[in-house]
């Protein structure tokens, strides 16, 4: 079987490597990819925005699959390009990835099947925005109703605040078209976690609840990123609220989205606030996280081929995903200046002593003559994976330490929250 990863991050290279995993698999095909990719199969120069280039390849290449790991082609279409063409391909259609696409269209969903979210107001023009933040209690949030790359949120405290974010959003607009609309929402205190799913559009398969870690800094400090690191399973999430989180949050939405006429096949995730009212969904996104699939996939224990022909085919089985006895901690390895702007072309150092502890997920990388370079925001994921949270954690830190480039950061405390509770639900 010849398959393609669309995509060039960490998750794409976690995709690449449990699907070179899979007896079945032949060849891999990854566009554009990145250098660690290139290790495990062959990358092709192809945008992300290019359906048809994508789609041609693999008509092309007579392809048995295609998985795509970014929300930008999901968005545009990709699937319903595919399909089309009779190629097989995993994800949603463009109709469901709007659960993603636009943040307005999920809130607004929400409300009409009752799925637990902070209360919202929708706003495409900024000075009636303006004149509901100079009389609603704060704190709030100012959100970007298009994809940000997980940096369109930005939290206020007062009005003067409220203003700035205004501003930026719908005046300068610094997330581009995205943040001509707004969404204005609660503030939300709590624990965030991430569920991912699996999902045929009928059948609904959780998998291990994790955490990400948004901030640059330790202590959740400094402003928001991609994610500097994940853990899985975290106990912030035990049984019982797994099962409230699937009865009033996946299961409605995957419901409400196929009577709403946008059957949703592929990775359902939901980024939820553990209120002291309950969970609330802060947003959807139609497909899998990064970092939190660099967790996820080193714990499952099924061929990854198998459940992505399931979910294409309308024949996902309860029960029949099953999990490792195991805990997972991802580090991530940023250049200096991220999240900001970033150094790039700095030599990495030590990847090769680090090949038998943890495993390396190359994010932003390149390969000059021989050497692997840094070429991007989030460079590499380094993946520990043991028995227990805590030497899962000091696997990857081992590794982290043996690994090194010119103004690397990363995180010290990560997978540290999830180590507060005590005892194992999953
Ligand atoms: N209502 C909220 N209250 C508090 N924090 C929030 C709220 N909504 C989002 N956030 C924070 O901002 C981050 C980004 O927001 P999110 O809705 O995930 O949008 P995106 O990932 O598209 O930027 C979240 O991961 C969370 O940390
Ligand atoms: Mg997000």
């Amino acid at each position: 079987m010849k398959v393609l990863v669309v995509g060039a991050g960490g998750r794409e290279h976690a995709l690449v490597w449990k699907l070179h995993q899979s007896k079945m698999v032949k060849k891999i095909y990854s566009a554009p990819g990145n250098a660690g990719i290139s290790q495990l199969g062959e990358c092709v120069d192809i945008k992300l925005d290019d359906l048809k280039g994508l789609a041609d390849f693999a008509q092309r290449k007579s392809l048995d699959l295609t998985v795509v790991g970014p929300e930008l082609p999901l968005t545009l279409g990709i699937v319903d390009e595919f399909v089309k063409r009779g190629l097989k391909i995993f994800g949603p259609s463009k109709k469901a990835a709007e659960i993603e696409g636009s943040k307005a269209f999920a809130k607004e969903f929400m409300k009409k099947y009752h799925i637990p979210t902070a209360s919202f107001k929708i706003f495409d023009d900024k000075d009636k925005a303006l004149d509901f933040l100079s009389e609603a209690p704060f704190p709030l949030v100012v959100k970007a109703d298009g994809l940000a790359g997980g940096k369109g949120c930005i939290p206020v405290e007062n009005f003067s605040q409220a203003e700035d974010a205004i501003r930026k959003t719908m005046v300068e607009k610094i997330f581009k078209e995205a943040g001509s609309r707004i969404i204005v929402e609660d503030f939300l205190e709590g624990e965030e976690v991430t569920i991912m799913a699996f999902t045929d559009g009928k059948t609904i398969i959780p998998m291990f609840p994790s955490q990400d870690h948004k901030r640059i800094y330790d202590g959740d400090a400094g402003p928001n990123t991609g994610g500097m690191g994940a853990y899985a399973p975290t106990h912030f999430v035990d049984e019982r609220l797994m099962k409230k989180i699937y009865d009033e949050v996946l299961e409605p939405t995957i419901f409400g989205l196929e009577r709403e006429g946008r059957i949703f096949k592929g990775i359902l995730y939901a980024g939820l606030m553990l209120t002291e009212i309950g969970p609330k969904v802060m947003e959807f996104n139609c497909r899998f996280g990064d970092p939190e699939t660099q967790v996820v996939l080193p714990l499952l224990k099924n061929d990854l081929v198998e459940i992505l022909f399931s979910v294409i085919e309308g024949e996902l089985e309860l029960e029949s995903v099953k999990w490792k006895d195991a805990f997972a901690v991802c580090v991530i390895l940023a250049s200096a200046g991220y999240p900001g702007k970033y150094e790039k072309g700095k030599e990495i150092f030590g990847l090769a002593k680090v090949e038998n502890d943890a495993l390396i997920f190359h994010a932003g990388t390149k390969l000059e003559n021989g050497k692997f370079k840094t070429d991007g925001g989030r460079v590499l994921g380094v993946t520990g994976v043991d028995s227990s949270l805590e030497k899962a954690g000091s696997k990857a830190y081992l590794a982290v330490d043996r690994i090194r480039f010119d103004g690397m950061q990363f995180r010290r405390d990560i997978s540290r929250k999830g180590m507060k509770v005590k005892g194992r639900y999953f």
